[in-house]
């Protein structure tokens, strides 16, 4: 069905407001309302790439986290998910941060509800918290530090060895950073639904297939499926690895979206989706992503909804183990 019949069917059962006129150049709207409204645009590497190509900055969580606390525009507009939103809204309280749908949630946010984490956490009195940027407002109040897949290892090394740690919401991120750090965190049982579906028996029969390619995979993925990776990174570090490697030819577990940068930034090589467990599924598709469009874009910069809203005291608690990542991080990048 043609979108604009698909809009009148939709607004005459009351599922949406307002319908777009077919000949609207959404780019060249979108560029006026940020003009307008003095707004920047803040796009993760896993939406759709017409959502990339018109973002102000393009980035993992915590380049994203960062060009949020360094904004001087009046309004953030976050194409990514909630978590996100809600974190620039924690670094900057007094300005209004919207995103495209407010559904768009995360496996691992929702993995880790906070009354569960908070007597969990009452179990291990004497253990500091480390949270995954992957959380709820509420689990970064209960937490001492965040971290994102960029810096859990540095986050993790800036408490002396024999701290006692918790690591949530995410098991696979948790156990791999246990594992180079030689820590022994205790982990919340979260998991993305995303990155735990790669299927490693036919991972390696795509490396049989193709012995030129190299493996690379985001620490989100489970333990056998990292311990066969050339490199392990976050979305940034997955990047820039394929940008400087002499090989040609890459598989990669990690969401679809990332493809876009990779082949724009290397037109030459080849880039192979790491197969799931159920090839008929989409899996690299991040559903929570992928609910951000143009079209939803546009209307929430027209209409400065849907707007994140946080309590008052949720921000002020959450923003201190934020703002620790953040400062340990100033040497990462
Ligand atoms: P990074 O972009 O920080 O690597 O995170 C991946 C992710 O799953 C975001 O939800
Ligand atoms: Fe959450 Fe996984 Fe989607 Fe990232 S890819 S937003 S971790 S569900």
């Amino acid at each position: 069905m043609e979108q604009e019949k698909l809009d009148r069917l939709l607004q005459s059962r009351g599922f949406i407001d307002e319908t777009i006129d077919p000949g609207t150049d959404l780019v060249k709207e979108i560029n006026r309302l940020r003009k307008e409204k003095n707004a920047v645009i803040l796009s993760h590497y896993y939406v759709e790439g017409d959502l990339q190509d018109i973002a102000d900055h393009v980035g993992d969580s915590l380049g994203l986290a960062q060009a949020a606390a360094a904004t001087d525009a009046d309004m953030i507009v976050f194409v990514g998910v909630h978590f996100m939103a809600e974190t620039a809204k924690i670094l900057n309280p007094s300005k209004k941060v919207i995103l495209p749908d407010l559904k768009a949630s995360c496996s691992l946010a929702e993995a880790a509800p906070a009354e569960e984490f908070a007597r969990f956490k009452a179990k291990y009195p004497d253990h500091k918290v480390i949270t995954y940027i992957n959380a709820t407002a509420a689990l970064k109040t209960m937490s001492d530090v965040i971290c994102t897949s960029a810096n859990a290892k540095k986050v993790v090394e800036s408490f002396p060895e024999d701290e006692k740690l918790i690591f949530a919401p995410d098991k696979n991120l948790g156990n791999y950073i246990n594992n180079i750090t030689g820590r022994n965190m205790v982990l919340w049982d979260g998991a993305c639904i995303v990155h735990e579906q790669y299927s490693l028996e036919k991972i390696i029969d795509l490396m049989d297939k193709h012995p030129d390619a190299e493996f690379i995979a985001h620490p989100e993925c489970e333990k056998p499926v990292l311990m066969v990776a050339k490199h392990v990174g976050s979305t940034t570090s997955l990047l820039n690895y394929v940008k400087t490697s002499n090989s040609n030819k890459f598989i990669v577990a990690t969401e679809s979206g990332i493809f876009h940068q990779m082949t724009k930034a290397c037109p030459e090589k080849v880039f192979i989706p790491a197969p799931s467990i159920d090839s008929t599924c989409g899996c690299n598709d991040c559903f929570f992503m992928k609910l951000n469009t143009m079209r939803k874009l546009y209307l929430c910069m027209k209409y400065e909804q849907p707007e994140i809203i946080l309590p008052e005291d949720i921000i002020l608690k959450a923003r201190l183990p934020i703002e620790r990542m953040l400062e340990i991080s100033r040497q990462v990048r």
